[in-house]
């Protein structure tokens, strides 16, 4: 008889994946139908925002004779790689100049994450005496866990710089963890245009990794987003590369081109000198070879076409700039609602926080009510995407929370790990 292979493994169970999306069976239509606060980037009625700029591109693209769908190299499609580095790092940024940075085109921002852990794990962890820590930020996006834990990594530990009881920013916190850090532990700093930490807070941290020998591994899902200057939301990553660190930064485009189901994705590799990086490339196209062996080329290609044309370029930052605006004008929106509501607590963290995603206080049993009874979807630990609120759904969420909070006692606070999954 044929081998039933799957057979053998009756203790392989579904591993209980709460995603939450139209279509679930367990979603039941509220008085708006489903309200997933947790989609990225939306139109007012609620759907996928597309990019003016990208529909442009993308039928320019459609009518060139001259592109054909040849496999794209191992390592990508270099005008997409050079233009994507330099949008992070800066044009004039020394590593750039100095040939010391390049990317890796890959399959979303995901997929950078993944390529640059592996690479850590086989060459950084493998030759450690002692298993490499890893420090994630908590709460956070929740696949960086799981993509660190599966390629190896068994120290992983959170850290937090957002205190969930005071519900504001705390830095101290988080150098505190990164003082009592083991040395040469891989910090992921994710999302770090979202944070809220001041550049003098991040020149401290800078300081902290830096005498700690602590690796940085930026994950940057929304440069333009948080603040809706591109510059000024990568002040961060070109603070740690001005101060001769070398690095990895895993730099997504899902969010800012509206292009999620392209998957274009770049890691960059800063290292200090050419050679290394020359070194560190090849190692990670072999790692491609061996995953994707080439990327897919349309979104890249988009991406590419919008970064090297001034005129595009100048569109592009356009929307950026107002779909920041749109997500600081609804969480102000939402904090006044909240006021004439009368809800309980201060709300003023929702417009001290940028970006795509906020942290609502809510608790957990909040949470749950929401769910429950509102039918409306957000993470355990009370973020929401602030792009699935618009004017539509505005009162309803409002009004909705306030039902939440007046109706269960208490204010936000920390979950563990085991509590987020
Ligand atoms: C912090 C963070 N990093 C990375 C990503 C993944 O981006 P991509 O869709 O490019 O894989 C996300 C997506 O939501 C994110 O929030």
């Amino acid at each position: 008889p044929a081998l039933c292979l799957f057979h053998q493994f009756p203790r392989i169970r579904p591993c209980g994946l709460a995603i939450r999306r139209d279509g679930d069976a367990h979603v039941t239509p509220g008085q708006l139908g489903p309200l997933f606060l947790l989609a990225d980037c939306q139109t007012e009625t609620g759907k996928a925002w597309v990019c003016p700029t990208v529909r442009q591109t993308l039928l320019q693209i459609a009518n060139d004779p001259t592109l054909d769908h040849e496999y794209l190299p191992v390592l990508g499609f270099p005008e997409f790689t050079r233009a994507a580095t330099e949008l992070a790092l800066g044009r004039e940024s020394r590593a750039v100049i100095e040939n010391r940075a390049g990317g890796i085109h890959t399959v979303g921002g995901t997929g950078a994450v993944r390529i640059g852990a592996e690479f850590l794990w086989r060459w950084y962890n493998t030759s450690s005496p002692t298993p490499i820590a890893v420090y994630i930020a908590f709460p956070q996006w929740g696949n960086l866990r799981c993509i660190f834990q599966d390629v190896g990594f068994t120290e992983i530990q959170p850290y937090h710089y957002w205190d969930t009881v005071r519900l504001a920013v705390a830095v101290e916190g988080f150098l505190e963890v990164l003082e009592s850090a083991p040395d040469c532990s891989i910090v992921v700093l994710h999302a770090p245009e979202e944070t809220g930490l001041t550049p003098k807070q991040w020149e401290k941290v800078a300081r902290v990794m830096g005498r700690k020998r602590l690796f940085p591994f930026f994950d940057v899902p929304a440069q333009g987003l948080a603040s809706g200057d591109l510059d000024r939301d990568a002040w961060a990553l070109r603070h740690f590369v001005a101060q001769g660190f070398e690095l990895f930064c895993a730099q997504s485009f899902s969010k800012t081109f509206g292009l999620y189901d392209e998957r274009v994705g770049n890691l960059i590799v800063v290292a200090r000198d050419n050679e290394t990086l020359v070194r560190i490339r090849s190692q990670l196209q072999k790692q491609v070879m061996g995953t994707w062996a080439t990327p897919a080329s349309l979104g890249a290609r988009v991406i590419a076409t919008v970064l090297n044309n001034p005129a595009l370029l100048n569109k592009w930052k356009q929307s950026l700039r107002m779909l920041a605006e749109k997500i600081m004008l609804i969480l102000e929106k939402l904090k006044e609602k909240l006021r004439i509501l009368g809800t309980p607590g201060c709300w003023d963290h929702l417009t001290a926080q940028s970006g795509t995603r906020s942290f609502t206080g809510l608790l957990s049993s909040q949470v749950a009510f929401l769910e429950k009874h509102k039918h409306i979807y957000l993470l355990g630990n009370g973020q929401v995407s602030v792009c699935s609120i618009n004017s539509h759904n505005l009162d309803y969420v409002a009004q909705s929370i306030n039902e939440a909070v007046s109706s269960t006692e208490g204010r936000a606070q920390g979950l563990s790990w085991a509590e987020m999954e």
